[in-house]
């Protein structure tokens, strides 16, 4: 598939298909939990996750384009195969924006780096984004749906602080590092979510952590931290739920705009519609 081969949709609202004055701010576009397969014809709950995809994309397109980086962050494929990430490499360098992967619990980390981001090799890297600092963190665990945040990361995270760059920064990974009120997620957040809060609002510059994982949007502060959440590019889960269950709600992205005096404005867009019908919750996930 090419570049031009993305829906088109009338341009809406005040986005970023226009030119700006020259202090313009870092755009960013988050998709996150795109859950693709290697064969196209494979569905989860009733949906074509490359189909949800482009839908998303074809919206980003309409409203908060260009951007000048994406973050994609975890569970990039459903089926742990390498032609679901050989797709996903050749979706995006179609589109010649650059992106920054890490992993999710449904991600295979070696074929992640072998086939989409070498860099994704690090379990921290450092990406500078105009005024702003990004810190990729791997969360993930092999053999685990849950995550955890290592001492090296940790370490990692507070020479970062120590450096005293003095640049904002934010930090993406998979996992959420708070409970988000529903028992069946929370049990696959981050192990050592407490500790790792406690290291991360040491750091001065931080300024949102931001990750996928829980398929809905959600913001929350703990220990002084704003903590993010996004929906995924297919299938939403329904929020409070105790048990599994899919929310109505449709795929989307975060943008985000990273200011040069240190503000950070971002939101939440979702499509219009699902691409098909919406599988039954009780096929599981
Ligand atoms: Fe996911």
């Amino acid at each position: 598939m090419t570049d031009t081969d993305v829906p088109s949709r009338p341009k809406e609202g005040g986005g970023w298909n226009r030119q700006d004055a020259a202090a313009a701010p870092f755009r960013l576009l988050q998709l996150t939990d795109l859950h693709l397969y290697a064969d196209p014809h494979r569905r989860l709950l009733g949906q074509d996750t490359r189909l949800t995809l482009e839908s998303v994309l074809g919206l980003a397109r309409a409203r908060h384009w260009p951007p000048d980086a994406v973050a994609l962050t975890g569970d990039l494929v459903h089926d742990e195969l390498p032609g679901a990430y050989r797709f996903l490499r050749q979706r995006f360098d179609a589109l010649a924006i650059p992106y920054h992967c890490l992993p999710g619990n449904h991600d295979r980390l070696d074929l992640l780096v072998g086939h989409l981001d070498p860099a994704a090799a690090s379990a921290l890297r450092l990406v500078t984004a105009g005024a702003w600092d990004l810190l990729l963190v791997d969360s993930t665990v092999p053999g685990r749906e849950g995550g955890h945040l290592s001492e090296h990361v940790l370490a990692g995270i507070a020479d970062h602080a120590a450096a005293g760059r003095g640049r904002p920064t934010l930090v993406f990974l998979h996992h959420h590092l708070a409970p988000i009120g529903s028992a069946w997620i929370d049990t696959m957040q981050v192990d050592n979510g407490p500790a790792a809060l406690a290291a991360l609002a040491r750091h001065p510059d931080l300024r949102a952590v931001i990750c996928g994982h829980v398929h809905q949007d959600g913001e929350q502060v703990q220990q002084g931290l704003r903590l993010l959440a996004t929906p995924s590019t297919c299938v939403q889960f329904l929020p409070g739920s105790p048990t599994f269950a899919l929310d109505p709600l449709t795929p989307g992205y975060r943008w985000l705009e990273l200011h040069e005096d240190g503000r950070l404005d971002t939101g939440i867009e979702r499509t219009d519609a699902y691409p098909e019908a919406l599988g039954p919750a009780t096929e599981g996930y």
